[in-house]
């Protein structure tokens, strides 16, 4: 295990716990933090969350954001979803300094479920399990957008977090 982060927490107990839900999956679930060894097993989810959002992330910035996770010095965490030994789903998210309070906020940038696994609780196990580690890391707040066709999402989140009347502004910065 990587960093030091808290032991291994089984998806279909906090579900059961919480909402008296019993997940659809026969197997536990694991939600862990990335450790050293789990690269072959992350890399292809993160090759599918690329692929859904059709965007292609160069390989020294997959390589950079793979040292970052694991580096204690960086803010970068990324939690996969196990089932044995296959990767079900992952979370990736960053702590930054917040104007608006003392304390950090986590963007929750990346979350992704296999096609095969979606449907039966795991990206929201990823994410009560996100909200868990950002209390525990003490942010204030855990935010993410989302795009507004994304209605598979957006269902879940509507579930799990408030919806604001926010409109997404960026602009790149070539140099
Ligand atoms: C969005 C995503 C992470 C959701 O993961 P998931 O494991 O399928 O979600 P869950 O099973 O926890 O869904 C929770 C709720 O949302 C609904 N839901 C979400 N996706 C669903 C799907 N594909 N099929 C059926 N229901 C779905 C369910 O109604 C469920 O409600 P319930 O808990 O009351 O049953 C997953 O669909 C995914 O990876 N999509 C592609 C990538 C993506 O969109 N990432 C998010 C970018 S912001």
């Amino acid at each position: 295990m990587s960093r030091g982060d808290a032991a291994p927490f089984i998806a279909g107990e906090m579900l059961h716990v919480d909402g008296g839900q019993v997940s659809a999956t026969e197997s536990p679930i694991e939600l862990r933090p990335v450790g050293e060894g789990d690269f072959a097993a992350w890399l292809p989810l993160w090759e599918g969350y690329q692929r859904f959002y059709r965007i292609e992330i160069a390989e020294e910035v997959t390589r950079r954001t793979w040292e970052r996770f694991l580096s204690p010095a960086e803010p970068m965490y990324a939690l996969l979803a196990m089932m044995g030994n296959q990767a079900l789903g992952l979370a990736h998210t960053v702590h930054h300094r917040s104007t608006w309070t003392t304390k950090d906020h986590c963007y929750l940038q990346d979350l992704f479920v296999a096609g095969e696994a979606r449907g039966q609780s795991v990206g929201r196990a990823l994410v009560e399990r996100v909200y868990a580690d950002a209390a525990r890391r003490g942010a204030a707040r855990v935010y993410w957008v989302t795009h507004e066709s994304n209605h598979d999402a957006i269902r879940l989140y509507d579930r799990v977090a408030h919806r604001l009347p926010l409109i997404h502004f960026r602009l790149e910065i070539v140099n």
